[in-house]
């Protein structure tokens, strides 16, 4: 199973803020998430999916909390208490593919595990205070880029011990 992080990045490396606020509504960059997600789970921290305020559809929602008893009155949502027992259902329901859709402390943990990031880099700084990890050239090497309107969709892969 592919495990991909997919964000948005404004040119000053903001992705949000602490109280849950997105700092920039983009519809372009909204329908890229969407068709690129659509049918696969999405991971999401429970901030993030709060943030949200209902699961994205076509997609099963998996949120990663710490607390045992949350619940919410939704279908189509799964609930875990680490991203490790995530990926481990999303493995056993045998899909193709998982996105890790943020916030900034899902990245972080994520980032050691995800074969793939698909990253908007957005045309515009932010303001904010939720920041996306530092992106490590030695680890990881760009193999396309693709020019949108408000942004830049840049695909990373991580690099080989072979790789130049
Ligand atoms: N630009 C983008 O692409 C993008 C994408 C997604 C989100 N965002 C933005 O990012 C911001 C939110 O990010 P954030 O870092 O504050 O929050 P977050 O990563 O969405 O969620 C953090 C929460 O996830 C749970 N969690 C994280 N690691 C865990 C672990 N190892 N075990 C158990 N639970 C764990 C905890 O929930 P409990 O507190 O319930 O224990 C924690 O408070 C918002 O502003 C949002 O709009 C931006």
């Amino acid at each position: 199973m592919k495990k991909i992080i997919i964000s948005a990045i404004a040119k000053n490396g903001v992705i949000g803020r602490s109280n849950g606020e997105m700092p920039w509504h983009s519809k372009e960059e909204f329908q890229h998430f969407k068709s690129t997600t659509f049918g696969f789970p999405v991971i999401m921290g429970r901030v993030t999916f709060e943030t949200l305020g209902k699961p994205l559809k076509g997609r099963l929602n998996v949120i990663i909390t710490s607390n045992n008893n949350l619940k919410y009155d939704f279908n189509d949502v799964k609930i875990f208490n680490s991203l490790e027992q995530a990926f481990e259902f999303c493995e056993s329901q045998k899909f193709e593919k998982v996105f890790i859709i943020g916030g900034g402390k899902i990245y972080k943990q994520a980032m050691k595990y995800v074969d793939e990031m698909i990253i908007s880099i957005m045309n515009f700084e932010a303001e904010g205070d939720v920041f996306f990890p530092e992106i490590n050239p030695r680890n990881w090497k760009i193999i396309s880029s693709e020019k949108r309107n408000e942004f830049e969709i840049l695909t990373y892969v991580r690099r080989k011990a072979d790789d130049e």
